[in-house]
């Protein structure tokens, strides 16, 4: 089985149990500054799963681009890599446990002819907050599972997500493992054993939390994922994740470049074929994003960057991940059409990254081995290498690691800040090591978009609601629930109130704040798929609070003069403005 095979059965099934399939979103979350990448399948399905309508209606299926970047330190082992792609099926409030049970199994022991013996089943044991699944539990039994094989555990292992500690919509899951051996599966199911890999996830979303505890959504909700690749490798009886069949001719490129066998530098193989991959995905995305020192552009520097100092590492001694890329190219333009029309950017971005490394690389690990000669790293070398030669603090810790040398990070945070106090760029920084190179002109821009949408809001009404942002050096787009044209009266209108609250050059202000306290401080804003526990906020005057990750500009004087150059309609009830400061 490959995975285009996987990824068309899953998707043709579900389509044939009724399911719309709707395409993948963006890897980078449109409106949600508290988090980089979509990690999951129902990411962007948030609203919908919190009651809004879905257009393709209650039960929808999708393969979705992910990558978790906490991975990114792992990769190296057979099974660790950053992007992936997420099969799943949803119900809106349509379907629950005992459809979704039932599809699940069909499709694993009629689609995929998995034999029941290799299949086992965990279901959540129950607590204060939520009753023990038993329904799940019968209802594979009513399959023929034997009770032997389903374990019933405890919130961090079936809740999603885990824990149930942050807020947004969740709910109890039930596993399935599949047995990843030719021996026979043991009667019973022991969760602890290795062997049997978790390959799908059915969560029953039917809570949304809030600082008041669980409370019961609108509507019961199902939502399932499973990891194609990783998928892909149990029913091959594969045990690296690198030998299934998309990354072979990766694997076989680096193969080729080098001279050297896979086999002989597995570790070094891996990180290079899965960073360019990954480094890739997020540049080709439809909302791409460049190397650079600020967010995802950070993540994508320092994935080109470890790819090329391991390509080093492999003796690799010329320009090579364009080479790598366009093997990844290949194979995903003809999944994703947004990948497929941003080759030529994918290729010069990568290129552009790897000379602007490569010139410093060389000279930078020289200077790593001398500041290294007492045994440590101090917090000032860890920045001249960062900021001279271009090492992620990350990549330095690295090889510090490596050579069992210690480095000061407190002090290099200190330095980094004293850098950023200096140049007045500082405010932005989400990562260690990050520098706000991305220009003052996006910052200026993303403050317009504020005053943009609070301008439509007073000049429309408050039925405007950010659908997507984009902002490039040169300009900001901004998309809007809206019905109508706008009139020229109103984008005048706007452009005036614009301009005077620039004018007016209030203080552009940020808190970082709970969700919670983000929304009782009436922030705008998705609020619904936030994960992580703080969000800033931006306000300005009485005029704009919105949940943001910025960056901003200081004060609105520094906005110049605000103009609309284009105003069109995006998709049904979504109006777009194109605007430029002047
Ligand atoms: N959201 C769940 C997961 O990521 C199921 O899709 O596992």
């Amino acid at each position: 089985m490959t995975t285009n095979e996987l990824r068309q059965k899953y998707l043709n099934f579900f389509k044939s149990k009724g399911h719309a399939i709707i395409p993948s979103a963006s890897l980078i979350p449109e409106n949600d500054p508290s988090v980089l990448f979509s990690t999951a399948g129902m990411h962007p399905l948030v609203p919908y799963l919190m009651g809004e309508k879905h257009p393709a209606g209650t039960t929808l299926a999708s393969v979705q681009k992910c990558v978790r970047t906490g991975d990114i330190d792992e990769v190296g082992d057979n099974t660790h890599g950053t992007f992936f792609e997420m099969l799943g099926n949803w119900s809106l409030g349509d379907y629950f446990k005992k459809e979704s049970i039932e599809m699940s199994f069909e499709f694993l022991t009629k689609e995929l002819n998995i034999p029941i013996e290799k299949l086992a089943f965990t279901v959540f044991e129950g607590d204060d907050d939520a009753d023990k699944d038993v329904e799940s539990a019968e209802f594979w039994k009513s399959h023929g599972v034997l009770s032997d094989r389903i374990q019933a555990l405890n919130k961090e292992e079936n809740w999603w997500p885990a824990g149930g500690k942050n807020p947004g919509p969740q709910g109890p899951d039930t596993e399935i493992f599949y047995w990843a051996s030719d021996e026979p599966a043991p009667e019973k199911f022991d969760p602890e054993d290795d062997t049997w890999i978790e390959i799908w996830n059915n969560v029953f979303m039917q809570f949304n939390k809030t600082d008041k505890g669980y409370e019961p959504l609108k509507q019961k909700n199902v939502d399932t994922g499973m990891g194609l690749e990783r998928t892909v490798a149990v029913l091959n009886g594969i045990d690296d994740l690198y030998q299934i069949d998309i990354y072979v001719p990766i694997i076989k490129k680096i193969e080729e470049i080098t001279g050297l066998k896979y086999s002989d530098k597995k570790r070094e193989f891996r990180i290079v074929a899965d960073h360019i991959r990954s480094a890739v995905m997020i540049m080709g995305d439809r909302n791409g994003i460049a190397p650079s020192n600020l967010d995802q552009g950070y993540i994508v520097r320092r994935l080109i960057r470890r790819a090329v100092r391991f390509g080093k590492i492999l003796g690799i001694d010329k320009a090579f991940t364009h080479e790598v890329a366009e093997v990844v190219l290949v194979q995903m333009s003809a999944v994703y059409d947004d990948v497929k029309e941003n080759h030529d950017n994918v290729l010069n971005q990568l290129k552009a990254e790897e000379e602007k490394f490569a010139k410093t690389l060389e000279k930078g690990l020289k200077e790593f081995e001398k500041m290294s000669s007492d045994n440590k790293i101090s917090g000032a070398e860890a920045f001249i290498l960062f900021s001279t030669y271009g090492f992620p603090l990350e990549m330095t810790q690295e090889l510090a690691a490596e050579k069992g040398v210690t480095i000061d990070e407190v002090e290099f945070e200190k330095e980094m800040k004293k850098h950023q106090e200096a140049s007045k760029k500082g405010s932005e920084q989400k990562f260690k090591g990050g520098l706000a190179d991305s220009g003052e002109e996006t910052a200026r821009l993303h403050t317009a978009t504020h005053l943009l949408q609070a301008a439509l809001r007073k000049v429309l009404g408050d039925h405007v609601a950010q659908k997507g942002s984009n902002i490039t050096t040169e300009r900001l787009r901004f998309d809007f629930t809206h019905d109508e044209k706008l009139t020229d009266e109103q984008k005048q209108e706007v452009e005036k109130l614009v301009n005077e609250w620039i004018k007016a050059d209030y203080e552009v202000n940020c808190e970082e704040l709970s969700f919670d306290e983000a929304k009782n401080k009436g922030a705008i804003g998705l609020f619904e798929d936030k994960y992580g526990d703080q969000v800033k906020v931006y306000s300005i005057d009485e005029i704009s609070c919105e949940m943001c990750g910025g960056p901003h500009a200081k004060r609105t004087g520094e906005l110049g003069h605000f103009k609309i150059k284009k105003e069109k309609a995006s998709s049904a009830g979504v109006r777009r403005i194109k605007a430029v400061l002047e």
